[in-house]
């Protein structure tokens, strides 16, 4: 077996201000489903802070915080109506100071999101441009326009929007006629701020250092290429089979535009001037990597979701061509790779993992409901090694470690994302995702919320033995693996500054060695592959294996002799 060397990869090493996260492993928590400490049904920050234990003997090293704002709930959270303050009905300001502040005691560092392309359409900047009539100063702090067509009864350009269906909405005016159209990315109720006007900047600018000044590490940026348009707002050349999906987004007008580098700048300098210097994540779906890296450059956002990787699915070509293509374009800006499995927008990759397509949609668009859940659990064990072994950081999403399949069948009258009505009835969108976690007991609210609370997702019945209490004590659990590989990844610098070479093995199996000792294995093919001569001590396995065989769908951690002492 050879080494294959790739480019050193620079992102590994550095003493530039956010050296300290290029190897951090984040998870995200969706406040709404964590964890329930007043009992109505609803995560709340409380809940958050009473497993914070569960979250530092996880092993993680940071936490990213979906938003937690006040909120009416048309996008589960990212429909905002005032960026200093929590939803009531996920605790108090006061309750995310004191959050902040165990966190950091617990050794865990705290990311929140910011969501700024759009406001809540109850924002008081949106009701105020509502009453305010066309041409006022309330109005241009959005994007209005006149309609087209002879009355104004078409909308102003094709756009659509990311949920389905078109990107603009009419109003009637102060007087009761027909009026105006505004432009709305996502759902009707987040109405995009209109980024060329300075006092979007400042007032963003000044959302930022609010919490940066109460502790926070770092911002989570949502919807990144969303923010700024061509001006003039020309017709998109879509894919018409395609819609927004559509694949032509290389010169979108409304998507991904060089102007959008000037924000990143703008709020990079707000970032450093403080000590520590704060971290950006941007989440950015972009048509390619070298377009995602722009974003990237030293002086703007820090690190990005990585979409190439989720896409891969569970095939080996497009995983070794995902990770090529991460190293190598992140390089010449210097960024860290991250490596994300699932999140609250993605189908849960044990349920993907065990589909005939297990490539991700992006935003829950997949209607193939059909899964072995077993073998996508095994892959999903499998994958964790796979991801925790990679150059860089590792992003989980709550329930990973718990081994949680997608809710495929929740009732109908449950379904609260907004894609479910847009796409009229044919996507049930993200919920599926989103089901409170079981925490402990036999049966629904599984120590969620206190025994007999319904929650605000129902969760399934058969879920008892994916409880974090059943599985604490079972040494083959998902959550057991978890722990195991986090801890040997802090164990061993390799797994954090290592170098990062491939092996020659067979195109179904990915092997890779970092830095001098260990090395990954993962076994995507249909039989046995044998592992002798890869090394003989054999870390941590995804499953058993056959002797010197590693099995289908299994992975495993191999050290040299010289690189084993107990973590
Ligand atoms: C991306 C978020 O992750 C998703 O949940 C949300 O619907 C859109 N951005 C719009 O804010």
């Amino acid at each position: 077996m050879t080494d294959t060397a790739v480019a050193p990869h620079r992102g590994l090493e550095g003493d530039e201000p956010a050296a300290a996260w290029r190897h951090q492993v984040i998870y995200e928590i969706y406040p709404k489903s964590f964890a329930d400490d007043n009992g109505d049904g609803v995560g709340d920050v409380n809940g958050m802070r009473s497993r914070l234990p569960y979250l530092a003997r996880l092993g993680v090293d940071a936490l990213w915080i979906a938003p937690w704002y006040p909120s009416p709930g048309a996008d589960g959270g990212y429909d905002i109506t005032d960026y200093r303050s929590i939803d009531p009905a996920v605790g108090t300001l006061a309750e995310a100071e004191r959050l902040v502040e165990e966190a950091h005691e617990a050794g865990l560092r705290v990311i929140i999101d910011l969501v700024v392309n759009h406001t809540s359409d109850q924002h008081p900047w949106f009701v105020a441009a509502l009453k305010a009539g066309p041409g006022s100063a309330e109005r241009a702090r959005y994007t209005f326009r006149d309609g087209t067509g002879t009355d104004g009864s078409l909308p102003p350009n094709n756009w659509f929007s990311a949920f389905g269906d078109r990107a603009w909405t009419r109003i009637t005016e102060p007087d009761g006629r027909p009026g105006q159209w505004y432009l709305h990315t996502f759902a009707p109720e987040q109405p995009d701020l209109d980024w060329t006007n300075p006092e979007v900047h400042s007032e963003v600018v000044d959302i930022l250092k609010f919490w940066f000044d109460r502790g926070v590490d770092g911002i989570r940026a949502d919807a990144v290429p969303a923010m700024a348009k061509t001006a003039g707002l020309p017709d998109t050349p879509y894919d018409p089979a395609l819609g927004f999906q559509s694949a032509i987004w290389t010169d979108a007008p409304n998507w991904d535009t060089h102007e959008i580098h000037a924000i990143m700048r703008e709020w990079r300098a707000v970032a450093d001037a403080y000590d520590p210097p704060r971290f950006f994540v941007a989440e950015a779906v972009t048509c390619s990597a070298e377009r995602l890296a722009n974003y990237l450059r030293p002086d703007e956002l820090h690190a990005a979701f990585n979409f190439d990787f989720l896409r891969a699915g569970w095939d080996a070509a497009r995983i070794l061509s995902a990770i090529n293509t991460t190293l190598e374009t992140l390089q010449p800006v210097n960024a860290p790779a991250t490596w994300v499995l699932s999140s609250h927008d993605e189908t849960r990759h044990v349920t993907r993992f065990g589909r005939a397509d297990t490539s991700a949609s992006l935003m829950g668009f997949d209607l193939d409901l059909n899964s072995d859940i077993a073998k996508g659990t095994r892959r999903a064990r499998a994958a964790a090694l796979l991801q925790l072994a990679l150059p860089g950081m590792a992003c989980l999403y709550q329930g990973d470690e718990l081994g949680l399949p997608e809710v495929t069948d929740l009732p109908e009258e449950a379904l609260q994302d907004p894609i479910w009505e847009r796409t009229g009835h044919t996507s049930r969108g993200r919920d599926g995702c989103r089901v409170p976690l079981p925490w402990g007991g036999t049966e629904p609210p599984f120590g969620f919320s206190p025994a007999g609370t319904r929650t605000w997702l129902p969760q399934p019945d058969n879920w008892r033995h994916l409880t974090v209490e059943s599985q604490e004590s079972d040494p083959q659990s998902m959550l057991t693996l978890y722990r195991e590989a986090l801890t040997w990844r802090r164990a061993y610098p390799d797994f954090r500054t290592g170098g990062f070479s491939w092996l020659d093995t067979p195109p179904e199996v990915i092997a890779f060695r970092r830095g001098k000792g260990i090395v990954c294995v993962v076994n995507l093919g249909a039989t046995d592959f044998p592992i002798g001569d890869l090394g003989t001590i054999i870390l941590l396995t995804s499953g058993p294996t056959n002797g010197g065989g590693l099995p289908p769908d299994t992975a495993a951690w191999i050290a040299a002799p010289s690189e084993r002492s107990a973590p």
